[in-house]
């Protein structure tokens, strides 16, 4: 199904019928509205005008269209940030960020959280059973433009607050950061400033906990929001919509609140955004690369629990990344498709019509600029619309064969001691996600902790932290289970285990970590045995028990194996990953079938999708007709098979 982002109150009153009816013209079915409204909800405090907001919602409705509806708080009004300047983010120098964009808000605002709920509940109570209305947006994308964490004097309050809670006295709380280290105790929590402008690195486990209770206010900002609407708006959903390589909060514990999750996909900004060397980059300018949207519709289908929906889908130029490109021909056609085939139950366009005025006027939407014609991307979605309709209802998707563990604190023990410049946790999982898709496989993600059963291989390219319930669920896994570098390194206080990393994990590894050093590019160490290749960026030295399935070039261990545990012990090259993961499957009995760079596949239910991102065609080895496309899947484009079922029931 399709869905499109639109925004009544940019356009004349007049055009909204037409809107609607060009909308349901092209095969859409949901609209999401109003999320970033509120000055045109609320001119002034108490001043409610709810007239054009009843006409668009009423107009959508009778055209057939189904509404989602977004809470305003990521956009509050102007009236509101000058009765209380304390709502404003500070950033990590201590200067306020200002208005006139969005975002402008730190989560520990107490006086945010009340004018929040009071505009959530006043739009709820209005809108909550309103025929048109379907589902609820909470908020935009939590955390964009780097404001998960503000470092104010409303932030130091609730985070002395939480601390207080966590160690319930100072003593404790010096113990656990190893406060005793540069004289950094402190006598009470009173005494406890924020970890930032700090003359050197500040205390990693002051860090670590400050990242972890900002986590905990957006969820609990969100909390607050959907508690509200529940109340109100009987029968409807309740979503929100995440990014696209963001790492800032626990989306797993955010999305526990939530009736499925939605994340946005702009997948050349997002190619344009992570670290590809340039090559990559350049090659796939234009189509993005194969696995940028795919790894995030698996994630989000995690995190929604088995449901997911792209909220925002590129329908054409971004304005936001260094260069925008407008996708290759087929691409937008492909791109939806695609995510349908993971599982998406609505992929929505942002955004209807491309708006001529203020920041994101160089972006593309389904119509051009005040108009009432379709864009190239616009054409492109009419022939998406199209081909779902010829699909018919998708059949349900089950749960893959392989498991990633995506786990948000090891981003930031990461990223808060990398050790190695390039030691970079997001890249190394999808690193490993490529790898294995390469091989024809599907994938599902699941947080640290979670139950393995099912599964036949789980893959944790990298876990830090192994907590108590991490620990005996992978104790308890009847598949394999592969950890990555730097797994069990450190403790819950972000201290190194006594018993040597990796931890806990030594029990099922047999191994312990004695030393680890960090590549600097090209001083690649090599590795031979069950698989070859590099390590690069980083490598460890590993005393074992357990079987030596590949050594590096002095002999000590990089790949280990006691009985369905494996430990590499560094982070390997493509060549050495595609191996591993060969080796893996195998050992598994999961059949793999050798993919070139540009092609993916992916079942859902009986049927499977091919999906070509390359120049030329890649004649598919399935026998049959396809349902869409050719048995020579076409460059940019996809083709539909109807075959066994794969997968397993959730
Ligand atoms: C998203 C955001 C939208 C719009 C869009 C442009 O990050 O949710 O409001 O700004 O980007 O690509």
């Amino acid at each position: 199904m399709l869905g499109v982002c639109y925004y009544p109150e940019h356009w004349p009153e007049a055009w909204w019928v037409e809107d609607a009816r060009r909308m349901r013209e092209l095969g859409i079915a949901y609209v999401r509205i109003g999320e970033f409204a509120w000055s045109r909800y609320e001119r002034s405090r108490g001043q409610f005008q709810w007239d054009w907001l009843d006409t668009a919602m009423n107009t959508l409705g009778e055209a057939g269209l189904k509404v989602v509806l977004g809470t305003p708080t990521a956009a509050p009004p102007k009236w509101l940030m000058d009765e209380h300047p304390e709502i404003a983010p500070i950033d990590e120098q201590g200067r306020r960020r200002g208005f006139g964009s969005r975002r402008h808000y730190t989560f520990s605002s107490q006086v945010y959280r009340e004018e929040s709920a009071r505009i959530v509940e006043t739009l709820s109570r209005r809108y909550g059973e309103h025929p048109a209305l379907v589902g609820w947006q909470t908020d935009n994308e939590f955390g964009c433009h780097d404001t998960v964490r503000s470092w104010g004097a409303e932030d130091l309050k609730a985070f002395r607050d939480w601390l207080r809670g966590a160690y319930q006295s100072a003593d404790r709380l010096n113990q656990a950061w190893g406060s005793v280290f540069w004289s950094m105790e402190v006598g009470s929590f009173d005494e406890v400033s924020l970890p930032n402008c700090t003359v050197t690195e500040p205390n990693p486990a002051a860090l670590l906990d400050y990242w972890r209770f900002q986590s905990q206010q957006v969820a609990a900002f969100n909390r607050m929001q959907v508690d509200i609407i529940r109340r109100y708006s009987p029968g409807r959903w309740i979503t929100h919509n995440f990014m696209g390589f963001f790492n800032e909060f626990d989306h797993w514990l955010l999305g526990e609140s939530l009736d499925f999750a939605t994340w946005d996909s702009y997948p050349l900004g997002f190619l344009e955004g992570f670290p590809f060397a340039e090559a990559e980059r350049g090659r796939w300018r234009t189509t993005s690369r194969p696995d940028i949207a795919p790894f995030h519709h698996d994630l989000y289908r995690g995190v929604g629990r088995g449901r997911f929906w792209v909220m925002e889908q590129q329908p054409g130029p971004v304005n936001w990344a260094p260069w925008n490109p407008a996708p290759a021909g087929g691409m937008v056609r492909l791109w939806a498709i695609e995510a349908h085939a993971h599982g998406a139950e609505v992929v929505s366009y942002f955004r209807w019509r491309q708006a001529p005025f203020a920041q994101e006027q160089m972006h593309a939407g389904l119509n051009l600029p005040s108009s009432h014609e379709l864009s190239p991307g616009g054409r492109e979605a009419a022939a998406a619309a199209d081909d779902l309709m010829r699909l018919g209802d998708l059949p349900a998707t089950v749960a893959a064969e392989v498991a990633i563990v995506y786990d948000y604190e090891a981003h930031w023990v990461a990223a808060i001691l990398p050790h190695g410049a390039d030691f970079r946790y997001p890249e190394l999982v999808f690193r490993w996600y490529e790898a294995i898709r390469g091989l024809g496989i599907d994938v599902d993600f699941v947080p640290s902790g979670a139950s393995l059963e099912g599964y036949r291989l789980v893959l944790a390219p990298s876990l830090p932290i192994v907590s108590a319930s991490a620990e005996a669920a992978f104790a308890a896994a009847k598949g394999l289970v592969v950890f990555g570098p730097r797994s069990g390194s450190k403790t819950r206080h972000f201290s190194i285990p006594e018993e040597l990393p990796p931890g806990s994990l030594q029990r099922l590894l047999r191994s312990r970590v004695i030393e680890v050093s960090s590549l600097r590019p090209g001083a690649n160490i090599a590795i031979q045995g069950a698989i070859s290749g590099n390590a690069e960026r980083w490598r460890e030295l590993v005393e074992t028990s357990a079987e030596i399935l590949a050594a590096f070039a002095d002999n000590s261990p990089a790949l280990v194996g006691n009985d369905n545990c494996f430990y590499l012990a560094c982070w390997p090259d493509s060549r050495a990953l595609r191996m591993l993961m060969e080796l893996l499957c195998r050992k598994a009995g999961l059949s793999t079938i050798e993919l070139p760079k540009g092609v993916r596949l992916r079942r859902r239910g009986d049927l499977t999708f091919a999906f070509n991102y390359a120049e030329t065609s890649w004649p598919a080895p399935f026998g049959g007709e396809p349902l869409i496309g050719d048995a020579s899947v076409a460059p940019r484009s996809f083709s539909v098979w109807r075959t066994s079922p794969a997968g397993r029931d959730r």
